[in-house]
């Protein structure tokens, strides 16, 4: 009899839920360590990163050593040239966050982009010196360093010297990225540049002019960067490929402090970038959108799951090209936009049934509206901070242009703004007038660090680089952990799905979903797409384990990494 009821019951609970695709592996924790940990896109700066805490320095002395660390031995995205943000929580629980996000040099214009006719010419926007935002992460990490830093600039930044001079080791996935770019770097330099002295896996990469740039920057601090040598030879070389950055733009550039996005989900508490990044209000608006529905009881990568977390992405992505934009230009209604009358009503047209057209569906209407490459690492110390950082040049390598003498590439961030309305970017984002180019303005972003808390407590410090997809990888990331209770090593590396509003396409990581659940969506009215192989995020974090251990999730998709002590 009991038998008997423990089946019916078993079939019931069958029926009354989907089957979603079994996770049929163990689950597998990264690396666990007890006191402090970085976990980033390469070994050497998570070790550089972790070497200053063992010294007795705090995250964010770590955090200026795995930033640097990162611009030598992770060139793709790790950058002089480039900007970022940054997320962080103290152990007493004091949140805050800092903008470094390049800004648009004076004497740019709205229509710069766009050729006689008025249409965008991305190419433009994309590669070479015009392309190229006043950088901010010199800026960014004095500022961390000046605030919270507690050991001397040298101690921090000399290993990265060294790392420089010494060199570092290039992998597989390095060699075929120096190779895959050949040509436009070719187009974008007038000479070859070291980076094609065609390294192999295995050798050893030294960047001496990086290692002098930061020499000198130890020595006289951040305006070395900004009004000093480095800083003239760097508006002289944007200038002779006829950018149009002067010392005047480095001269007047600052790093930010900003209020992060704070907000709940269910139990957790989630602080998360602010504008200029739109990271921060499209999660808090998809995490309270999906929050009324049982994720857990539809199962991980299930056709309900994906049916929910696609229709709140294209909400959010519809309400991000519209609303956002620079805080310091233009008026957010973030309070409209988090609220949960406006976002109830935003769902109030979802059904299961079918797919909801993105043509249909637009930015919210606001009662009375006031007016490919990025890296994140991940710390916590010993003593209970925690930071979150995604540093960027935009596209891989950024605009391509190599400052030779100078040792670092420099963004092409400016095609993060809206050159022209409607017309998509890179990432395929559409902008409005909110983040139409200015002089001074800051390109809007879509980069997302975010801490979470649990109880009061750090819960995780979670992050990635995938432009457009950056706040859907976080998303899923928080929610895999959440929801489907798996470890952080298991979160990172689990198959991503991706929607941003137009295209209106679901992308899928390819070969990683249960076709008849695709087969299925395809039905409801979904555009499905998985061939283009492309990679939805590369997440870093770390997970604080109930008995007080971090874990480390270094993602799978890269040559990422977990170090820590
Ligand atoms: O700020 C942003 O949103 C973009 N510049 C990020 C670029 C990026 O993540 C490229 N990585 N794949």
């Amino acid at each position: 009899m009991r038998l008997l009821l423990s089946f019916c019951l078993l079939m019931a609970c069958f029926s009354c839920k989907e089957t979603p695709k079994p996770i049929a592996k163990k689950p597998v924790r990264g690396v666990i360590t007890q006191k402090a940990m970085v976990v980033s896109a390469r070994e050497e700066a998570s070790k550089i990163g972790t070497a200053i805490m063992q010294k007795g320095g705090n995250a964010f002395d770590a955090m200026v050593a795995t930033e640097m660390a990162l611009a030598v031995s992770y060139p793709y995205a790790g950058n002089l040239g480039g900007g970022g943000f940054m997320v962080y929580r103290m152990a007493n629980g004091d949140t805050g966050a800092l903008d470094y996000r390049e800004k648009a040099p004076l004497t740019s214009t709205k229509d710069m982009y766009l050729d006689e006719n008025g249409d965008h010419i991305p190419e433009k926007s994309q590669l070479g010196a015009l392309a190229v935002g006043v950088p901010g992460t010199i800026a960014g990490i004095f500022e961390v360093h000046q605030k919270f830093g507690t050991l001397p600039i040298k101690d921090i930044l000399t290993p990265v010297v060294e790392l420089a001079n010494q060199g570092f080791v290039v992998t597989e996935k390095q060699e075929k990225r120096f190779q895959h770019y050949k040509e436009l770097f070719l187009k974008a330099n007038k000479d070859t540049i070291p980076i094609l002295k065609g390294y192999q896996a295995n050798d050893t990469l030294k960047n001496p002019a990086l290692a002098n740039t930061l020499q000198r920057i130890i020595e006289n601090g951040r305006d070395e960067f900004y009004k000093g040598e480095t800083g003239q030879k760097l508006v002289d070389f944007i200038q002779s490929y006829g950018g149009i950055m002067t010392i005047e733009d480095l001269n007047k550039y600052e790093a930010k402090w900003r209020d992060p996005i704070q907000f709940k989900y269910k139990d957790l508490d989630i602080i998360s970038m602010s504008p200029p990044s739109s990271g921060g209000i499209c999660l808090a608006q998809i995490m309270k959108m999906i929050a009324p529905y049982d994720l857990a009881d539809y199962g991980h990568n299930s056709l309900k799951a994906i049916q929910v977390i696609t229709e709140a992405e294209r909400r959010a992505y519809a309400d991000r090209s519209f609303y956002l934009g620079d805080p310091d230009f233009v008026d957010i209604p973030v309070d409209t936009l988090l609220g949960p009358e406006y976002l109830k009503n935003r769902m109030s047209d979802f059904s299961f049934d079918r797919a909801t057209s993105s043509t249909a569906i637009s930015h919210g209407a606001i009662p009375g509206y006031e007016s490919s490459e990025t890296t994140h690492y991940s710390i916590v110390d010993t003593f209970g901070n925690a930071i979150s950082v995604t540093t960027t040049l935009n596209g891989a390598y950024g605009s391509k242009l190599y400052v030779d003498d100078l040792g670092f590439f420099l963004n092409n961030e400016m095609d993060d703004f809206s050159a022209k309305p409607g017309a998509p970017n890179m990432f395929g984002l559409i902008g409005a007038e909110a983040n139409a180019i200015a002089p001074e303005k800051r390109m809007l972003s879509s980069m997302t660090p975010t801490i979470v808390e649990k109880d009061g407590k750090f819960w995780m410090t979670v992050g990635t680089p995938g432009g457009s997809t950056i706040i859907t990888s976080v998303l899923q990331t928080i929610l895999n952990v959440k929801e489907f209770g798996m470890t952080m090593q298991d979160a990172v590396n689990a198959p991503r799905f991706h929607h941003q509003w137009l295209p209106d396409v679901v992308v899928f990581e390819p070969n990683s979903f249960d076709p008849a659940i695709l087969k299925n969506l395809n039905a409801k009215g979904y555009e499905i797409n998985e061939e283009e192989s492309r990679i939805i995020g590369k997440v870093d974090g770390i997970l604080a384990l109930p008995d007080g251990s971090l874990e480390g999730g270094a993602d799978k998709r890269g040559d990422d990494t977990a170090v820590g002590f």
